[in-house]
């Protein structure tokens, strides 16, 4: 890993540093804290992993380890919109993965992945809680029961382009 924290901005890093300065001194510290930095920045930055390894007297591989295994966090900033699909079982059962494959269609972006004018980041999850209502799918931390593709184009259809 290349990147220093000599690359955040300053207000980042003193952002980083009032979330680790709160929760570096309770038991598992790490994903309280990675929690909150995705939560007020959207994502964890690459650059952050050093200053929160060393705080915690971590490595950074092990870090880096914990922020690439949960799919939840993201290394980098998401799209305007997230649409999150759930992948999970009962969902899967009526259609989650087809419903993925045509959100790929429908967003122009692929699974996981951020559309080229950063619109919109699609990203699959391991249910959302709305297990009645599959398909689930959550658009900007608003949940949707029973998506279908026509619906998820007509929402996306009601982003602002700019
Ligand atoms: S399995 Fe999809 S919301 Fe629970």
């Amino acid at each position: 890993m290349t990147e220093t924290v000599t690359e955040l901005s300053d207000d980042v890093r003193a952002l980083v540093d009032g979330i680790v300065g709160r929760l570096a001194a309770e038991p598992g510290a790490l994903l309280p804290i990675l929690h909150a930095v995705q939560d007020t920045l959207g994502y964890v930055p690459k650059a952050a992993v050093p200053q929160i390894a060393q705080a915690l007297n971590l490595s950074r591989a092990e870090v880096h380890g914990v922020v690439t295994y949960y799919h939840h966090f993201r290394g980098e900033p998401p799209g305007r919109h997230v649409v999150q699909i759930c992948r999970a079982e009962a969902c899967q059962a009526l259609g989650a993965e087809a419903l993925l494959a045509q959100a790929q269609t429908v967003l122009g972006c692929t699974a996981h992945g951020t559309r080229a004018d950063g619109a919109v980041s699609l990203e699959p999850v391991y249910c959302l809680g709305l297990c009645a209502l599959s398909p689930a799918v959550m658009v900007d931390d608003k949940l949707h029961g029973r998506m279908t593709a026509q619906r998820l184009e007509a929402i996306a259809a009601t982003w602002s382009t700019a």
